[in-house]
C-alpha cells in the first residue's frame, strides 16, 4: 500500500531530527524498528529490575510480532511465559503480581481482543488505589497491545480502542509514533505509579527504522510533542495518523499556502490540555484526526475541552475526520481509514469558512 511507502519517507526524516539529540545525551544508539525498540525497552526492565515478569499469548517464543523475541532464552522461563488464552486472566492474574509488589509486564495479543480484560481494567486495576484508601495499588501493571489498522486486518485486527479506555480514571492511556518514542514511553509507563495501557501501531512494526539509544531513557507521560510549528491550522493526532498528519501539513503548505502546526497527542488519558490549547489560541482552527470512529471518539473530548477554553481565538468549528461509525471494514479500509485527501478537504472547509 502507497501508505507504507510514506510512513517509510516520513520516519526516515524523523529519525535526523533525533538522532543529534539522541547521540549529544543518551549514550550508544542502534538501528532499531518499533518492534525492536519495545523489545529493547522489556530487555532493560528485565535486567534492571529483578521483580519484572513478561506474559501473554505466545511471548515466551517472542510474541506474534516479535516484541519480546529472545527473552526468555535471556532471563528464564519463570520470567517470560506464556499464559492459556484469556484476556480476563492476563489481566487479573496481571493485576494480582503487581499489588503483591513484583512489575506486571502483559501482552494482549491484539488491542481488538482487549474487551475481554476491559472489567479487569477498568473496575478493579483502575479502582485499586482509590478503593483500598492508598493502601494499595497496582500502578505496577503495564499492558500492551498491537492498534490500529495495518492494511488487511479487517474487523478484529484494526481497531483502535483508546477512547473506551480514557472514560476511566485511574488509568494512563499511552500511543508512540514510532521506534525513538516506544522505547522512551513504554518505559515511562512501565516505572509509572499508575497502571497504564500502551498501544503499539502495528502497521509501524516493521515502517521504518531510527537510531534508538540502547541504555534506558524516558519520555514523559502526559506532555504532547509539537512536531511543526505553524500559524493557520493546528493538526492534532497520535500514533499511525501522526504520519497522515504531517504529510497533509506538506501538502496543506505546497496546495494551499496553509501553515500547519502538527501535534502528537503521545498519551491519551491523562492528555496535555495545556500545549493544544496554547496552539489553538495561536491558530484559531482545529483539526482532530483519529482512526477509531467518530462518535465517542477521542477527539470528541479534545474538541469539547477547546471550544470551552479557547472559543474566543476560534475562526472555524473545530473539524473532526476519523473513522466511519461501522466495524472496521476488509476490502473498504482505504475508504475507512482518515486519509490525507480527506483531512486536506477538512482544512480548505476551515480555512473557508
Ligand atoms: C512498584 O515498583 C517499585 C520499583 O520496583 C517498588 O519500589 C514499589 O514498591 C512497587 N509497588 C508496589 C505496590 O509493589
Amino acid at each position: 500500500r502507497p501508505l507504507r511507502v510514506n510512513l517509510h519517507s516520513v520516519l526516515v526524516v524523523d529519525m535526523f531530527f533525533f538522532l543529534a539529540f539522541i547521540c549529544e545525551c543518551l549514550g550508544p544508539t542502534q538501528k532499531m524498528n518499533l518492534f525492536q525498540s519495545v523489545t529493547s525497552a522489556l530487555d532493560n526492565t528485565l535486567a534492571s529490575d529483578p521483580t519484572a515478569v513478561i506474559f501473554g499469548e505466545d511471548v515466551a517464543f517472542g510474541g506474534v510480532f516479535r516484541c519480546t523475541v529472545g527473552l526468555r532464552d535471556k532471563y528464564g522461563k519463570d520470567r517470560v511465559f506464556n499464559t492459556p488464552l484469556c484476556e480476563q486472566g492476563i489481566v487479573g492474574f496481571g493485576i494480582g503480581v503487581a499489588v503483591a509488589g513484583a512489575t506486571a509486564i502483559a501482552e494482549i495479543q491484539f488491542a481488538d481482543y482487549i474487551y475481554p480484560a476491559f472489567d479487569q481494567i477498568v473496575n478493579e486495576a483502575a479502582k485499586y488505589r482509590y478503593r483500598s484508601g492508598n493502601l494499595f495499588d497496582c500502578g505496577n501493571l503495564t499492558i500492551r497491545a498491537p492498534w490500529g489498522c495495518v492494511g488487511h486486518g479487517s474487523l478484529y485486527h484494526s481497531q483502535s480502542p483508546e477512547a473506551f479506555f480514557a472514560h476511566c480514571p485511574g488509568i494512563k492511556v499511552v500511543i508512540p509514533r514510532g521506534p525513538v518514542q516506544a522505547k522512551g514511553l513504554l518505559l515511562s509507563c512501565i516505572s509509572d505509579k499508575n497502571p497504564c495501557i500502551f498501544f503499539e501501531p502495528k502497521i509501524l512494526y516493521r515502517a521504518a527504522v531510527e537510531q534508538v539509544p540502547v541504555e534506558p531513557y524516558t519520555i514523559p507521560l502526559s506532555q504532547a510533542e509539537v512536531l511543526q510549528e505553524g500559524s493557520d491550522v493546528t493538526l492534532v493526532a497520535w500514533g499511525t495518523q501522526i504520519h497522515v498528519m504531517r504529510e497533509v501539513a506538506n501538502m496543506a503548505q505546497e496546495k494551499l499556502g496553509v501553515s500547519c502546526e502538527v501535534i502528537d497527542l503521545q498519551t491519551i488519558l491523562p492528555w496535555d490540555t495545556e500545549t493544544v490549547c496554547k496552539s489553538v489560541v495561536k491558530t484559531g482552527r482545529l483539526l482532530i484526526s483519529h482512526e477509531a470512529p467518530i462518535t465517542g471518539g477521542f477527539a470528541a473530548e479534545i474538541s469539547s475541552t477547546v471550544q470551552e477554553e479557547c472559543f474566543l481565538n476560534l475562526e472555524a468549528p473545530i473539524s473532526r475526520v476519523c473513522g466511519y461509525d461501522t466495524p472496521f471494514p476488509h476490502i473498504f479500509e482505504p475508504f475507512y481509514i482518515p486519509d490525507k485527501w480527506k483531512c486536506l478537504e477538512a482544512i480548505k472547509r476551515m480555512i473557508n469558512y
